[in-house]
């Protein structure tokens, strides 16, 4: 159970980037407690990578602000941070290890005996340990999944991105990945995860419904799901009632 959290782990303010005119994130304003897991949801092209790629620090803000535990996004932040991208950047023709031990390293844990212990508990921890020498090309999708998901914490991070993480995965799987979120939380790691599936939103101890890059709703499920004024509402519901409501304010 999570108690209430008043520590603001990432605070994104009055945020705006565009590619060309095409505005990815607009105006958009959140403030993420610590500690739990925040999903942001919202269909495809919502804006929901651009943002997560804002608060990793891959991409300048064009107009606003985001602090990251308090801090200002610079390299010294970066430690701070752990990222799964939605699409995986690791290296297909390395082993699952030799792909760790290389994240591992560029996130500065140069200690070789406490890398190579950090590394072995991962690779544990995403049940690969039986396949650790294999090339990531020899994988299954949902293997590499969990490859990626133990790169982007090997250097336990207290803030998780997770851009989709739960795409592809069979639902055993999907399971053992909100277990294993739950534990982090409880370690005081805050997790950010994108997806367009309620079924994610579920697992999420809070949401931010994702539109065009701007926030059309957030709170605890629950809450949400009441918004709608149905007890009965699903949170598919509520994300249809405030796409409705917006479109009503938009005239
Ligand atoms: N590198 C890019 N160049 C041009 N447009 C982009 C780029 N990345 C994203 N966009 C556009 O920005 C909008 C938001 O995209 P994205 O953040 O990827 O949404 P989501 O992750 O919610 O699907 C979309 O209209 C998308 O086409
Ligand atoms: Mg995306």
């Amino acid at each position: 159970m999570i108690n209430c959290p008043t520590e603001i782990a990432i605070e994104v303010k009055n945020v705006s980037y565009n590619f060309n005119k095409i505005k990815a994130v607009d105006g958009l304003s959140l403030d993420i407690p610590a500690g739990i897991s925040f999903g942001l949801l919202g269909p495809n092209g919502a804006g929901k990578t651009t943002l997560i790629r804002l608060i990793v620090g891959l991409l300048k803000p064009k107009s606003g602000n985001i602090s990251l535990l308090g801090h200002s996004i610079s390299r010294k932040t970066s430690h701070l941070i752990g990222y799964m991208p939605q699409l995986h950047s690791l290296y297909l023709e390395l082993s699952v290890m030799d792909n760790l031990n290389f994240f591992a390293s560029i996130y500065g844990l140069n200690n070789s005996k406490k890398r190579n212990q950090r590394v072995e508990e991962v690779i544990k921890l995403v049940d690969l340990w039986e396949r650790r020498k294999d090339p990531v090309q020899n994988l299954s999708g949902g293997m590499r999944q969990r490859v990626s998901l133990a790169c982007a914490i090997v250097h336990n991070p207290p803030l998780l991105l997770l851009d989709e993480p739960t795409v592809g995965l069979d639902p055993e799987l999907r399971v053992t990945f909100w277990k294993y979120f739950a534990s982090l939380n409880e370690q005081g790691t805050t997790i950010i995860i994108s997806s367009h599936t309620m079924d994610d939103a579920a697992h999420c101890n809070q949401l931010a419904f994702i539109r065009q890059g701007k926030v059309i709703a957030q709170g605890i499920p629950l809450e949400i799901k009441q918004a709608t004024g149905k007890t009965d509402s699903t949170l598919e519901d509520a994300f249809l009632y405030f796409i409705h409501r917006e479109d009503k304010i938009d005239g």
